[in-house]
């Protein structure tokens, strides 16, 4: 096979700006040396987050033209939604604004104070609704999941069933309200969930009558892994697999600006009636009407067109190989990542790169610094600003990853742009004795949330 390359070409560009080392040193400090508060026009190379920073396809671009701006009923949420109906095999589907309209309408419904709110690992958004209204997650993925230098694994996102039996034991019967598996696994590096732990997971919940939810951001890539790594999978539709994932839960939310393909937009999909008439209710008094939720007619048009694109081969084999592309010029080098590659960044793992600097210190935020400093790429910090905080008593918690995230936007960059990363991360690797800490200046008024804001010092 010579047909290898991607499975587009680009039609439209858009201008990236070089900086300077002087300039960007500048950009730093009055950011308080926090990726969240540079200007993205300051960024050479954008790998802060996959969302929402697709590029559109030609398909998608003319379906926006298409767009039904009716408040009600209108044309484009009758396409969105059987577009979600062949992709979740699901009857309901509610649109919001975006993926955290969603999780906050089914936390409301699925989190009850005082019970646990079980998941593989949670994303901030849904962990944060759920404590507000006063449930307890907790995160129980395979110890494998946990360590950034275990070896490699198919399926590092699966939930460790012995560890949800265990919050049963010990806390009763009804002490779990909800189970949530998040395809893949974004906080321990993009890492896919198997067919057979979702079907496992699937007859524990029935058997002990808890509601099974899947928070379904990068459904599309999970079904990629699953048809190349689990037996039994190799000959069989994307769909058909995705499909299959969502036979055996009862609620899935999606963010849509991940394998929707689109820049803004969620989705609650369930066969749940009762949970859907409450989702209208909700999406009415939070998001908009129930044909539209927060999303124009264009965007759900376009949605509707990416939803589809995105759960097909040509598709995929073009995403996740170059993701892996990453990883293995990275791991080429001998920089420490989790592996193997996820199906939307690479995670290095900062512990192992920076040996030298203390968790408080925050080795990994310094590692997003570094490369921005070397070479205005903005990755994101996934360890102890963004997973740290205090418990109850006000002890620090300490989160037991310490990574940065690469992320990669769908169809935006070239393997050039790639290149690019690996050789200042190549440069920044060959200093790293020469790197000190970080002392974090400014919090914020909410811990779960200081990530976003904080500001830091170097040491
Ligand atoms: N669930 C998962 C697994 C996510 O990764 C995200 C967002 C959300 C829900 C919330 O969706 O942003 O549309 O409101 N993740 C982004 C990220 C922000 O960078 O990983 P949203």
């Amino acid at each position: 096979d010579f047909q290898t390359a991607e499975n587009f070409r680009i039609k439209v560009v858009e201008p990236i700006k070089k900086t300077t080392r002087a300039q960007r040193e500048e950009a730093l400090k009055l950011a308080q040396y926090n990726a969240f508060r540079l200007k993205a026009e300051d960024v050479y190379v954008d790998c802060i987050t996959d969302s929402g920073t697709t590029a559109m396809s030609t398909e998608q671009w003319s379906a926006m033209m298409l767009g039904d701006e009716s408040y009600a009923g209108a044309k484009s949420f009758y396409k969105l939604e059987a577009s979600a109906q062949e992709v979740f095999g699901m009857p309901y589907v509610q649109p919001t604004h975006q993926g955290r309209g969603a999780d906050f309408i089914m936390a409301q419904y699925y989190a009850k104070p005082g019970k646990y709110a079980v998941g593989n690992m949670h994303f901030d958004t849904f962990h944060g609704n759920a404590e507000i209204l006063g449930a307890i997650p907790v995160d129980c993925v395979i110890d494998a999941g946990l360590d950034a230098s275990s070896p490699a694994e198919d399926f590092k996102g699966d939930i460790d069933l012995k560890k949800v039996q265990k919050i049963l034991d010990d806390h009763g019967e009804d002490a779990i309200s909800v189970i949530i598996i998040t395809v893949t696994c974004n906080n321990n590096g993009g890492q896919p969930v198997s067919m057979a732990n979702i079907r496992a997971v699937s007859e524990f919940a029935k058997a002990h009558k808890i509601p099974l939810v899947i928070d379904s951001a990068r459904l599309a890539e999970n079904a990629w892994f699953i048809k190349h790594r689990e037996p039994g999978y190799a000959d069989k539709d994307i769909r058909e697999i995705t499909r299959e994932m969502f036979s055996y839960c009862e609620t899935a939310t999606m963010s849509s600006k991940k394998d929707g393909l689109v820049n803004i937009g969620g989705l609650i999909v369930t066969r749940n009636h009762d949970f859907y008439l409450y989702s209208n209710v909700q999406a009415i008094v939070h998001e908009g009407f129930i044909t539209y939720g927060g999303q124009s007619g264009r965007d759900m048009e376009a949605l509707a067109v990416g939803l589809r694109e995105a759960t097909t081969d040509a598709y995929l084999d073009t995403r996740i190989a170059q993701v892996k592309y990453l990883g293995d010029r990275l791991r080429e080098k001998g920089i420490p990542i989790v592996e193997p590659a996820g199906g939307h960044g690479i995670y290095v793992d900062a512990r192992r790169f920076f040996p030298q600097i203390p968790q408080y210190e925050f080795p990994a935020q310094r590692l997003v610094v570094a490369l921005y400093e070397e070479a205005g790429i903005r990755a994101v910090e996934m360890g102890a600003c963004a997973f740290g905080g205090k418990d109850a008593e006000g002890n620090p918690i300490w989160p037991e990853l310490e990574l940065m995230r690469i992320s990669v936007s769908r169809r935006v960059y070239t393997n050039n742009h790639l290149d690019c990363i690996v050789n200042a991360m190549e440069y920044i690797y060959a200093h790293r004795d020469e790197y000190k800490g970080m002392k974090m200046i400014y919090e914020g008024p909410i811990t779960a949330l200081r990530h976003f804001t904080a500001g830091f010092e170097l040491l």
